[in-house]
């Protein structure tokens, strides 16, 4: 048998690391998860130890291999995509993270981003990185650990520490510490990333007081950084939401994808130019291919299916997601109860950091079923919210949503985004699409795909939602969702 017939996917997600096994054909051969530890250390904080998230990472690298009876060898490249944001910062003399990872749920920056905003700073910031002053972003999450932790600044000024986001913490290792680079992609959401002039922007690096030299070189998404110690080549790399874009195949202006995993993300990409938002979403670069870079809108939800989660592991309302979906769908709907996921704040469209979660409209006769359909409505409506956005944005009329994502599984959840937004919404064969789309982009940079008419080849329609529901009622409804909303902003003041 010929070798280097398969490409490696690592995907290092917010609660897991997972590792996929992909043939020619687009096939998954096999997949190893294994969840690691989140850390809360306060009430908004949030963080991974990063030695975690290599363990895990590399456990699932060696399962994934095992399972299908494979090794290095057999492996042409390596493609990795991340969970965006979540800020590392390590002593590059003893390989030693210097802190706990600040994962991107956090919101420890949120009076610094204030601060900056009330200093009038926003569209500033908006102009030169597409994002805004959020503590969402990785830029805030740096400078708090220059400032908070002990002998931090010197020594990153001393040029001994490296920052990154996971995917330059996963190559750094990787490559037994000698690559430090990351993608346009990545870069695009530290907020210290000028995304039309492609570099790190001095002006705002200034402003955060952090050392240029502790920055990663910022590379494309599809060309090999270097190699593994078994001389795999690390070929591709992607933000988890823009692999998903890529592996869903959307490479037309227009085309738009939603992910409904712990948080949502909805991006449409709209072409070579970067379009800033005017209602509220984020600027981003979807890929950068050999010298051209393509832009995205992103809309990006924090709670989507965790709040099912929520429901299961903190309310113990049920036993399972498929519980929950199931009770959902034994209702006809909500019975007027509206529940606001705002645990970490609101993101797009509203940026509340301050928001918190509220429940209205219940009454005598709620029960548990209304409960779960609230909080399974809840995922939807925050998506509409970010497609009417992007509408106005783009001036274009989504006309099909492709999904994937755990809770894009939920069919209650399907057929009534479906409603709401009264487009087609399209669940592909394969939902694996992020982890998908970094195997593409590692798989184009060294030839064992050609082109990305391979992955349109290869992306195949599942399950098809088609509005059922008069577009009234769902106005109506709607029109509940936004009250809800009010209710729930700016309430940890
Ligand atoms: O921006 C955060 C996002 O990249 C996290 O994605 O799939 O780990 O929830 P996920």
């Amino acid at each position: 048998m010929k070798s280097k017939q398969y490409i490696l996917a690592l995907d290092q997600g917010t609660t897991s690391s997972r590792t996929l096994v992909v043939d020619h054909s687009g096939k998954v051969i096999s997949v190893s998860q294994k969840e690691f530890k989140q850390i809360y250390p306060k009430p908004g904080w949030v963080e991974h130890d990063p030695m975690d998230i290599w363990s895990s990472q590399s456990t699932t690298e060696a399962e994934a291999l095992s399972q299908a009876d494979l090794s290095h060898k057999d492996i042409a490249a390596i493609g990795i995509t991340n969970q965006r944001e979540t800020t590392v910062v390590w002593d590059k003399r003893t390989g030693k993270p210097v802190y706990n990872a600040i994962v991107w749920q956090d919101r420890r920056t949120a009076d610094y981003c204030a601060k900056l905003k009330e200093q009038g700073l926003e569209p500033k910031f908006s102009q030169k990185t597409g994002l805004r002053l959020d503590p969402y972003f990785a830029g805030t999450k740096l400078r708090w650990i220059l400032e908070n932790v002990e002998g931090a600044r010197e020594d990153a000024e001393a040029g001994h520490l490296l920052f990154g986001t996971v995917d330059s913490w996963l190559v750094w290792k990787l490559t037994g510490g000698s690559v430090h680079v990351t993608d346009a992609s990545n870069a695009s959401r530290t907020l210290l990333y000028n995304i039309s002039e492609q570099d790190w922007d001095d002006e705002i690096l200034k402003t955060f007081n952090i050392p240029r030299v502790m920055l990663p070189e910022v590379k494309g998404s599809s060309e090999v950084y270097g190699h593994t110690s078994e001389n795999v080549p690390i070929a591709g790399i992607a933000g988890d939401q823009h692999a998903a874009l890529f592996g869903q195949a959307c490479f037309d202006v227009g085309m738009a994808k939603n992910t409904y995993g712990t948080g949502c993300f909805m991006l449409m990409l709209t072409g070579d130019k970067p379009v800033f938002s005017k209602n509220n979403l984020l600027c981003t670069i979807a890929w950068k291919i050999g010298d051209k870079t393509e832009y995205a809108l992103e809309g990006s939800i924090f709670m989507g299916g965790a709040v099912v989660q929520w429901l299961r592991d903190e309310m113990k309302m049920v036993g399972s997601a498929e519980e929950a979906s199931w009770l959902a769908s034994s209702v006809p709907d909500a019975n007027g109860m509206y529940l606001v996921p705002a645990f970490a704040g609101l993101g797009a469209p509203h940026w509340d950091p301050y928001a918190r979660g509220t429940c209205v409209g219940m009454t005598r006769g709620t029960n548990r079923a209304h409960f779960c359909r609230a909080a399974i409505e809840a995922i939807a409506y925050q998506s509409a919210d970010l497609a009417e956005s992007m509408k106005k944005d783009s001036g274009i009329e989504i006309k099909e949503l492709r999904v994937d994502g755990g809770a894009s599984r939920s069919e209650p959840l399907m057929q009534f985004q479906s409603d709401l937004l009264d487009v087609h919404v399209i669940r592909p064969e394969n939902v694996e699409t992020t982890a998908m789309g970094a195997a593409y982009l590692a798989g184009l940079a060294v030839g064992f795909w050609e082109s990305k008419q391979d992955i349109i080849d290869r992306w195949k329609a599942g399950a098809h939602f088609k509005p059922e529901r008069p577009a009234e009622e769902m106005k109506a409804l709607a029109a509940g969702w936004d009250r809800a909303v009010e209710r729930a902003k700016a309430w940890e003041l």
